[in-house]
């Protein structure tokens, strides 16, 4: 009995699991610290009040012969996907398919898993810095990884590389960098995907953050994407879902892939494939909770929460500057990326140390991290303007 050896060549522990270790020895040491944590990006507020109550009669339907639900599709109930396909793309002139669209319990799982369908043999290409699963799930398949350096320079938003890669993982609004990629840079990206008969793995997990008009929703809206892209979109940031898992995964029909042999397979019917052997779908109970997040009551109130989230944002990022750092991001999206004095994991004990309050160091995203630290905008709004407090009059 071997294991699979690609394991050995991961850093020891996750990065999040690696923060909440560091801030449970911190704790212990100093029971009293008010600790604020803005490291791992998860999300405060309250379910929106549609989502509770389609979960409160999704519930109630369970009692009855006739509304109880076992097994439901494991890509997903068709009334999900049709909102979906509906508002998500279709009311922004993109024509994206039921069928295209994969229902799921997490941007993460997917991104991770959609490795499963590609060679192992395929090089892939990763932004540097990068939300770690991409590397993690990639490293555990022994895939040969190159870095995009995405850098100060590049505003966090880097060009196609001269070399070729066969997957490429992009991710806008960007995490940790809080970047986004332009109209014009996702074209570059699609043209080069194309020519080099590659795969994008556009993770757009922050879309709802989105503030500024002509930066583009989905990758879909640049000609040719159907062709060369898949895109992972989650109910976790938009709508509060991290705890009860709902995400969703769209899979072009056109989208193919070669096999051995030279034939071109389709990449919707191998992740069907792969997903009804492995998955047995997410709870209809949640699914009916994402759907309420389209009726009109769910889109005002999640427009109410994101534009909370986006207040934090302001109030750390003009916090920050004034008291003298360098800061990106935060304007699309809920991630906040700051230069910080010497090496990432000392800021973060300083910061801890000094404020109590918790962020994440930008050297666990990779190399190019190093110096920089990230702040989410999740926190609650007492615990955001008192961080901000309290670094200002620490630094
Ligand atoms: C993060 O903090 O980067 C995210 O919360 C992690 C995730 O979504 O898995």
């Amino acid at each position: 009995m071997r294991i699979n050896d690609n394991y050995l060549n991961l850093k020891e522990s996750y990065l999040f699991s690696d923060i909440a270790r560091r801030v449970s020895e911190y704790k212990e040491k100093n029971p009293c610290a008010e600790i604020i944590r803005l490291g791992i990006g998860d999300v405060t507020r309250p379910l929106p009040a549609a989502v509770i109550a389609a979960v409160h009669k999704a519930i109630d339907e369970q009692s009855s012969a006739e509304g109880f639900r076992g097994y439901g599709p494991e890509q997903g109930y068709d009334f999900l996907r049709r909102a979906i396909a509906d508002n998500d793309y279709r009311a922004n002139g993109v024509d994206i398919q039921e069928d295209e669209i994969f229902v799921s319990d997490g941007a993460k799982s997917d991104t991770g898993n959609i490795g499963d369908i590609l060679s192992n043999d395929n090089i892939v290409a990763i932004t540097d810095p990068v939300y770690p699963v991409y590397l993690d799930t990639n490293t555990m398949a022994g895939r040969e990884i190159k870095y995009i350096p995405s850098t100060a320079e590049n505003e966090f938003a880097p060009n196609p590389p001269e070399y070729r890669a066969d997957m490429v993982y992009l991710c806008s609004p960007n995490n940790p960098t809080g970047s986004v990629l332009t109209r014009e840079k996702l074209k570059a990206w699609v043209d080069y995907a194309i020519s080099n008969n590659a795969v994008i793995l556009f993770d757009s997990a922050y879309v709802a953050y989105i503030s500024e008009p002509d930066v583009p929703r989905s990758i879909y809206e640049i000609d040719g994407a159907k062709k060369c892209a898949i895109e992972f979109r989650s109910f976790s940031k938009t709508a509060g879902f991290t705890g009860l898992r709902c995400a969703y995964t769209v899979v072009p029909k056109e989208l193919s892939a070669k096999a051995a042999d030279g034939s071109a397979v389709s990449l919707n019917k191998l992740w069907l494939r792969r997903q009804t052997t492995k998955f047995n779908g997410v709870p209809y109970i949640v699914q009916r909770a994402a759907e309420a997040v389209y009726s009109p009551e769910g889109k005002a109130q999640v427009r109410e929460t994101i534009a909370y989230y986006m207040e934090n944002a302001r109030i750390i990022r003009e916090g920050l500057a004034a008291a003298g750092f360098k800061v990106f991001g935060g304007v699309n999206a809920p991630y906040i990326w700051m230069k910080c004095p010497g090496a990432s994991w000392d800021f973060f004990d300083l910061l801890l140390n000094r404020t109590c309050v918790v962020g994440t160091p930008g050297s666990g995203f990779g190399k190019n991290g190093e110096g920089y630290f990230r702040l989410t905008a999740f926190g609650t709004r007492e615990n955001t303007l008192e961080a901000l407090e309290r670094i200002k009059k620490a630094f």
